[in-house]
């Protein structure tokens, strides 16, 4: 049988990923497991950094019993030209499952075909499934339902607004995009959704115009990590897409805020914002945890 990995949301059935996502409210809730996973290591490998993922991951290793090992790939002899084919081969041979950080998206699809332990993506340029899983978990456990209330997504059409598309397009539920012109997901990728899953995405250019009676609004970096040299492009394209309190004002009054964080106060949200009542990101950030836990535990189980 092939290895199951998670390299994007549409790896995974419907059924699998609000199972996930019950298993960790479940365990979030109950505080309670049996520490079945006593010897098991979850590798790390990331390009970038994290803090968030990595530890939240190594939480969640530990809390099963397990263990985990980290290194950044500078310190692999990856840095040095070794193949990912290789590398994949080899740490098959010494970790259970590996979470892997990486630039291209590609290079987790490769490291995936060669490895026969379950590869979890901890966030390419194209995608960060695991962090809209624990994401839309945060929405269900603030009792927003995903299939009534307006869910927005404002600014980039980054890595982590495409994992909100596979979500929405899996799951079933309607998405709105506010995104500036020449900064919208990519375009084969809403075709996609659109036609293999009957997805509901619109992409509109005005944010007062997505946020209209939104019930949860996500927000994200203006430059992601590798995009660093497009900063004052993007600080002039996005300069109306900041997430402050005039355009809260237009969403629902009980609207909720999410950020997958690091965030950039003034910047895409402010601080007045990010603090204030309708701000959920701390929550947000603990349920990575969570979910972490569960998508262990559901790909050493079903490989
Ligand atoms: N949200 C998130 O992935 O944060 P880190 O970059 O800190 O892991
Ligand atoms: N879009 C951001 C997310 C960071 C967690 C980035 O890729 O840098």
């Amino acid at each position: 049988m092939a290895t199951k990995h998670f390299t994007r949301i549409w790896d995974l059935k419907k059924e699998e990923a609000l199972k996930l996502i019950e298993r960790a409210l479940e365990l979030k809730r109950s505080k309670t497991w049996e520490r079945k996973f006593t010897g098991k290591i979850l590798g790390l490998i990331f390009e970038k950094p994290s803090t968030r993922t990595r530890i939240s991951f190594e939480s969640a290793i530990i809390k099963w019993g397990g263990d985990s090992v980290f290194l950044s790939s500078r310190d692999l002899q990856l840095s040095r030209g070794e193949p990912i084919k290789d590398t994949a081969r080899v740490l098959s041979r010494y970790v259970d499952i590996l979470v892997l950080r990486t630039y291209k998206q590609e290079t987790i699809e490769e490291f995936a075909r060669y490895s026969s332990i379950p590869v979890i993506n901890g966030l390419s340029d194209r995608f960060h499934p695991c962090q809209v899983l624990s994401d839309i978990m945060t929405v269900m456990e603030k009792g927003k339902d995903l299939y009534r209330d307006k869910i927005v997504w404002i600014g980039d059409g980054n890595n982590v607004a495409q994992s909100w598309i596979e979500a929405a397009s899996l799951l079933g539920f309607k998405l709105t995009l506010s995104c500036p012109e020449g900064f919208e997901p990519e375009k084969e990728l809403v075709e996609t959704a659109k036609k293999k899953y009957g997805a509901q995405i619109e992409i509109v250019h005005s944010p007062e115009e997505a946020i209209k009676d939104a019930e949860v609004i996500n927000t994200d970096v203006w430059v992601s990590m590798g995009q660093e040299e497009e900063t004052q492009k993007r600080s002039l394209a996005f300069k109306n897409f900041q997430v402050n309190s005039k355009l809260l004002q237009m969403a629902s009054p009980s609207a909720i805020v999410l950020h997958c964080l690091p965030a950039h106060r003034e910047e895409e949200i402010t601080e007045e914002v990010l603090e204030g009542p309708q701000s959920v990101v701390w929550d947000q950030a603990e349920n990575k945890m969570w979910l972490h836990m569960a998508l262990i535990e559901f790909l050493l189980e079903s490989n």
